[in-house]
């Protein structure tokens, strides 16, 4: 008999996650010459990495800590030797290909927070063509590597036969074997 599933997603870390998710995906499509809504959603976004960022130092959970899973290159390594021979890569958190993404992302939302200050409160750049491609250009890497993330979500959940995204809702994930 299997035991029962353990708590994997503090709150936090659930919340901030669908916070972020929901923000970028509306102001992604919704970005009418950067109207309010757009703006303040931004900001809240980038405020939320602040305290995601904070939490990884201090959160309660081990999961939450930048140490358990932090993508140094021996970890990158490791995982990415497994992928290539086929090999099952299974850990109770974040894989180290996915700490990478998940960074990646954190970044890219980031910086569209101040490329977006740049256009909207910096008179020296205020509608300057080359900072609104570049705003464009981060949000659509930012696209492209959510597209990966949740590919990849689902892809392990095939393999694992395990709900990732579940995880990230109910915060419970199937012990290792
Ligand atoms: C749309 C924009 C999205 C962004 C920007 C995003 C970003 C992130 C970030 C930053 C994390 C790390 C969470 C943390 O430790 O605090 C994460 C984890 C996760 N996300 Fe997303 N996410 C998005 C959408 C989704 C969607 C739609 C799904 C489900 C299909 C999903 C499934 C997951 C799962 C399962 C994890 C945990 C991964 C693991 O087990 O290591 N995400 N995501
Ligand atoms: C999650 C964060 C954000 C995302 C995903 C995002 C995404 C986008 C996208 C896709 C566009 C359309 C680009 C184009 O086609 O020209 C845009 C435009 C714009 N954004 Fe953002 N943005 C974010 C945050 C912000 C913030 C924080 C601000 C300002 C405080 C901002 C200000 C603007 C402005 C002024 C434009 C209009 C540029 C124009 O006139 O075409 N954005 N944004």
């Amino acid at each position: 008999m299997r035991a029962a599933n353990t708590t994997l997603w503090d709150p936090l870390v659930r919340l901030f996650h669908w916070s972020i998710a929901l923000i970028f995906i509306a102001n992604y499509f919704f970005n009418e010459a950067g109207d309010d809504w757009h703006q303040w959603l931004g900001y809240v976004a980038v405020a939320w990495l602040v305290v995601r960022s904070l939490w990884g130092f201090m959160g309660g959970k081990g999961a939450a800590r930048w140490a358990d899973f932090f993508p140094t290159p021996a970890r990158l390594a490791v995982h990415t030797k497994a992928l290539l021979r086929g090999e099952a890569y299974h850990r109770m958190g974040h894989s180290p290909l996915g700490a990478l993404v998940m960074l990646l992302m954190m970044l890219g939302i980031f910086l569209l927070g101040v490329t977006g200050y740049m256009l909207e409160e910096v008179d020296y750049f205020w509608g300057e063509q080359w900072v609104e491609d570049v705003h464009e250009w981060i949000a659509n890497s930012v696209m492209a590597l959510v597209v990966v993330h949740v590919s990849a979500a689902l892809f392990e959940s095939y393999r694992l036969k395990e709900n990732l995204p579940l995880s990230m809702i109910t915060g419970k994930r199937r012990p290792l074997d």
